[in-house]
């Protein structure tokens, strides 16, 4: 058990039909029909941060459309209860979970290890696990926490996971999701202090590792380009979840109730990634950002600089030990 590890205050079943006005727009509802005729059957899907928020939402939409769903997150005991919520609620019965800490280079080795010896293929990769501490921490791996379990997370994973993902593309075309934010836009790579060592600011480490998330996914695009792997990104809204628990303002109860009505729900928001995993009309296309619309997203400019892309992936392989070999 993890310190402070508690079940979801933001309840899905809960959510009131009244709640945020975006999420009975008509787009929406044209976006949530248009998910529900997709068909995951015979797909293997992964779903990092999968015990609460957006991630058991995502996993749940993903069960719904009959894909075989491994749910990651690092505490058991609510991995657990989420996996049977999953299973229950979808009446899909191929639903598992896997334990890991994201934030253990070893543990994400073990992980991808555990999903290749059950499933030969992969097809669909979410990377959805995300942190937003308020205070500096460091990963098993002395890494600092935001970058590890934000980015180098999901690098480790996609490079451990790329033969059963070769495999998947092979049959029905895989997918790495890559669960980012519009606060990529604030982002910068401080490449002179990357872990922020000398100085630490909590808003700029996660912007800074949602920037990461993008520019990813565009180098890891461009680098999978014809193996019938694709990779995008999502940005899923503004969401009532637990992610930013550790923030004096989301803390008091009340509080947490008027979020839970302003902010998106997570099934709303889960649509994002449920849309870039499934949708039949995007199965090629790679190297983009949608919202929980299905709308694409333009990013930031830096976002789409190719040097600073490059520059990044080899911090990444320098940090996590892995080298992408040649498609
Ligand atoms: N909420 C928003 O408004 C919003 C907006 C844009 C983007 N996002 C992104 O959406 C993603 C999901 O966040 P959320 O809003 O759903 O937050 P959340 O409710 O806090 O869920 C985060 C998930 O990640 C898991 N996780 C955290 N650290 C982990 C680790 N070391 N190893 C394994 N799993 C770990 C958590 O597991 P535990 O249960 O063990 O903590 C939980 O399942 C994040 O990448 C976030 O940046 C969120």
């Amino acid at each position: 058990m993890h310190d402070g590890l508690e079940p979801s205050t933001y309840a899905e079943a809960s959510v009131p039909a009244t709640r945020a006005s975006t999420e009975m727009s008509p787009q929406t509802e044209t976006l949530a029909s248009s998910i529900a005729d997709n068909d995951m059957r015979g797909r293997v899907c992964l779903v990092t941060g999968a015990s609460r928020g957006l991630g058991k939402a995502t996993a749940l939409g993903l069960a719904r459309l009959g894909a075989t769903v491994v749910l990651l997150a690092r505490d058991e005991r609510l991995l657990s209860a989420a996996r049977d919520d999953v299973a229950a609620s979808s009446g899909n019965p191929h639903v598992s979970s896997i334990v890991a800490d994201l934030a253990s280079f070893d543990d994400i080795r073990v992980a991808a290890q555990e999903l290749r010896a059950r499933h030969e293929a992969l097809h669909v990769l979410i990377h959805n696990a995300g942190v937003n501490p308020t205070k500096r921490k460091l990963s098993a791996d002395g890494i600092e926490l935001t970058l590890a379990v934000n980015h180098l997370a999901p690098f480790l994973l996609t490079h451990e996971l790329l033969p059963a993902l070769r495999r998947g593309g092979h049959d029905h075309g895989a997918r790495v999701v890559t669960v980012a934010s519009m606060f990529e836009r604030f982002g910068r790579i401080a490449f002179h202090d990357v872990q922020g060592a000398r100085r630490w600011i909590g808003p700029l480490a996660y912007t800074q590792s949602k920037l990461a998330n993008v520019l990813f996914t565009f180098e890891l695009a461009e680098r999978l380009a014809g193996t019938g792997i694709t990779a995008n990104c999502v940005d899923p809204g503004l969401v009532a979840t637990d992610l930013m628990r550790e923030h004096v303002l989301f803390r008091p109860r009340w509080l947490k109730a008027v979020w839970g009505r302003v902010l998106a729900s997570p099934t709303a928001g889960a649509r994002a990634a449920v849309h870039a995993a499934s949708a039949p009309e995007i199965a090629t296309v790679t190297g983009k950002c949608f919202d929980r619309y299905g709308r694409e997203v333009r990013t930031s400019r830096q976002s789409r600089d190719p040097a600073t892309r490059e520059r990044l992936w080899t911090l990444s392989e320098q940090l996590t030990g892995a080298t992408f070999t040649a498609t």
